[in-house]
C-alpha cells in the first residue's frame, strides 16, 4: 500500500502524524510524498477554527472526485474526526476510515476492514505507546500529555481531545532516550497545558514530577536543547521559570498565550487568570531569564469585546513587548459555550482589529530581531537554505537564521553564529568558533561561478 498523510493544525497533530506514519510503515505501507500516487490518503485534521475545517471539506471534495476515477481509500483523523461536525462531513464525502485522536492505534484494524471503519474511543494504551524516533532529524516532538482540563468558552479542544492525561515520566524518558540515540538534539515537549503536567482532572498523580521537575529530569538526559508548548498562565508557577534558568538545555523561550489584555474579556473566556496575574508571571520569567524570548496567542474580536477592551490588549502587547504572537480572529465553533451563549461581532470589526494588532506585532518583532545584531546565537541548522551556498536554522529563541556555508559548517548541526544583519523575520550571520572567530566561508554559488564550472563550459 502507498500511503500519504496530510497534516493540519498544531504540533500535537504533527506528533500524531509521525505516530500514525510509523504504525503504517510497520504494517508494510510505503509512505509517498505525492498524493496522486497514494492509494491511501489520510487527513490529520484540526477543528479549532472554521478555516481549517473548510480546508478539509474542500480537500475531501477533491478526493471524492479522485475516488470515482481510481481505487483510493480516504481517511480522516485528528480533532475534527472526533466531532459530530466531522462525522457529518465524513458521511457526506464518503470517507472510509475515521480515527479520533484517542484511537490512533486502531489504524491497523481500520486498514484490514473491508467496510467503513470508524474508531472514536479514547484508549489508554496510547499514552504508553512509544513511536520510533524520527530518523535523520535533529529535532523531535515529544507529547507529555494529551487532552485538556480547562474550559475556555471559545475552545473545542477539550471536546476533541478529552480530559487531560499525563504520560508517565518513565515513558517520556524512554522515548527521549530513543530520540537521543537516533541523533536528536532539540526536543519540544508538547501538551495543551504543559504546566499542569502530573495533575490530571484536579488530582496530583503519585510518582509524577511537577512540570518544573520534569524539565530538570529531561535536562539531565544529555539532550542539548529543550523547548515546550503550550503553557497556560493559570498553571504557570515561578518554579518553572527557575527550572528553565537553572537547566542549561532548556531554551530561553516561552510561549504563554494571554488571549486578551482585558479582564472583562478574560472572564468571559473563562481563562481563570487576570491581567495582573499574567503580568506577575512575565515579571518572574524576566527576573529569572532577562533575555527570554516571549511568544503569545491572542484572539481578537471575542464576542462583546469593545474598542476599550481591545485597546487594553494593545497596551498589554507594549507592556510585555512580545517577540512574536499567533493572532487569531475569533471563530465561533459549534459545541463551545461561547458559540451557544454569545453573539459574534461583525466581521469588519474583527478584521480591522486584527490589522491593528498585526501592525503592532510587526513593529515589536522588528525591534526584537534588530536587537540581536552583534550578539552570538546558538543556531540549530536543519540543512540547506533556499539560496544555494546558505544554511538555514533557528536560534534557542526560535528566530529563523540564515548563514553562509563555511568550512566545518557545511550541513545540519548546532553552531555558534555571530548575527550581523536582521530583518523583521530573519537573522543573518556567520558561523564562529569557540573564540568567536568567523569560520572560513565556502565559495558561494552565483550564476557566473556555476556557469564557469558547468560541463558545457569545458567543451
Ligand atoms: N491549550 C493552548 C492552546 C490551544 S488552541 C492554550 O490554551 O494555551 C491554540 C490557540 O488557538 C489558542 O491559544 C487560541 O488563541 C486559539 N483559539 C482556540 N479556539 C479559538 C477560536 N474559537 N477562535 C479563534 N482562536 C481560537
Ligand atoms: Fe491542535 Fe487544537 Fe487544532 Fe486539535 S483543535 S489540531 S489540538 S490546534
Ligand atoms: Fe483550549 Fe483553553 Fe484548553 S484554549 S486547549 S480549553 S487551555
Amino acid at each position: 500500500m502507498k500511503a500519504h498523510v496530510v497534516t493540519y493544525g498544531c504540533q500535537m497533530n504533527e506528533y500524531d502524524t509521525h505516530l500514525v506514519q510509523s504504525q503504517l510503515v510497520s504494517l508494510g505501507a510505503d509512505m509517498v510524498e505525492d498524493i496522486d500516487s497514494a492509494d491511501f490518503v489520510l487527513l490529520n485534521t484540526c477543528a479549532v477554527r472554521g478555516k481549517p475545517v473548510d480546508k478539509v471539506r474542500s480537500v475531501l471534495g477533491e478526493l471524492r472526485k479522485e475516488k470515482a476515477k481510481r481505487p483510493l481509500v480516504v481517511g480522516m483523523m485528528g480533532c475534527l474526526a472526533q466531532l459530530e461536525e466531522g462525522q457529518q462531513i465524513a458521511r457526506k464525502f464518503e470517507v472510509d476510515v475515521l480515527i479520533g485522536p484517542g484511537s490512533l492505534l486502531d489504524i491497523g484494524k481500520a486498514l484490514e476492514s473491508n467496510e467503513r471503519f470508524w474508531a472514536l474511543n479514547f484508549r489508554d494504551e496510547l499514552h504508553g505507546h512509544i513511536p520510533p524516533a524520527p530518523q535523520g532529524k535533529l529535532q523531535a516532538h515529544l507529547t507529555i500529555m494529551r487532552g485538556c482540563d480547562h474550559h475556555c468558552t471559545y475552545c473545542i479542544v477539550p471536546t476533541t481531545r478529552g480530559p487531560q492525561v499525563s504520560r508517565s515520566p518513565d515513558d517520556i524518558l524512554r522515548e527521549l532516550d530513543m530520540q537521543l540515540a537516533a541523533g536528536v538534539r532539540e526536543v519540544t515537549l508538547l501538551g495543551q497545558n504543559v504546566n499542569a503536567y502530573g495533575v490530571d482532572q484536579g488530582a496530583r498523580l503519585a510518582g509524577y514530577p511537577s512540570f518544573a521537575d520534569l524539565l530538570r529530569m529531561v535536562g539531565a538526559s544529555g539532550i542539548e536543547r529543550i523547548k515546550f508548548t503550550t503553557s497556560h498562565p493559570m498553571n504557570f508557577t515561578e518554579d518553572v521559570a527557575q527550572a528553565m534558568a537553572e537547566t542549561p538545555a532548556v531554551c530561553e523561550f516561552i510561549h504563554l498565550p494571554v488571549q486578551s489584555g482585558s479582564d472583562r474579556v478574560l472572564r468571559r473566556m473563562a481563562r481563570e487568570y487576570n491581567r495582573e496575574k499574567y503580568l506577575t508571571h512575565i515579571e518572574q520569567i524576566r527576573r529569572h531569564m532577562p533575555d527570554a524570548v516571549l511568544y503569545t496567542d491572542i484572539i481578537v474580536g471575542f464576542p462583546g469585546e469593545t474598542e476599550e477592551d481591545f485597546q487594553q490588549t494593545l497596551d498589554l502587547y507594549d507592556e510585555v513587548g512580545y517577540d512574536s504572537a499567533y493572532m487569531f480572529i475569533y471563530s465561533a465553533r459549534p459545541g463551545t459555550p461561547s458559540y451557544k451563549h454569545f453573539t459574534d461581532l461583525p466581521r469588519e470589526v474583527k478584521t480591522e482589529r486584527l490589522q491593528r494588532l498585526i501592525a503592532k506585532q510587526k513593529d515589536w518583532s522588528a525591534r526584537r530581531f534588530a536587537a540581536k545584531v552583534g550578539t552570538v546565537q546558538e543556531v540549530l541548522v536543519r540543512g540547506d537554505a533556499y539560496s544555494p551556498g546558505f544554511l538555514e536554522g533557528h536560534t534557542r529563541g526560535q528566530h529563523p537564521t540564515v548563514v553562509p556555508k563555511a568550512v566545518g559548517a557545511e550541513g545540519a548541526g548546532i553552531y555558534q553564529v555571530r548575527i550581523n544583519h536582521a530583518t523583521p523575520h530573519m537573522l543573518y550571520g556567520q558561523v564562529v568558533d569557540a573564540q568567536g572567530r568567523p569560520l572560513e566561508e565556502l565559495p558561494q554559488w552565483t550564476p557566473e561561478a556555476a556557469a564557469l564550472s558547468s560541463p558545457l563550459q569545458m567543451l
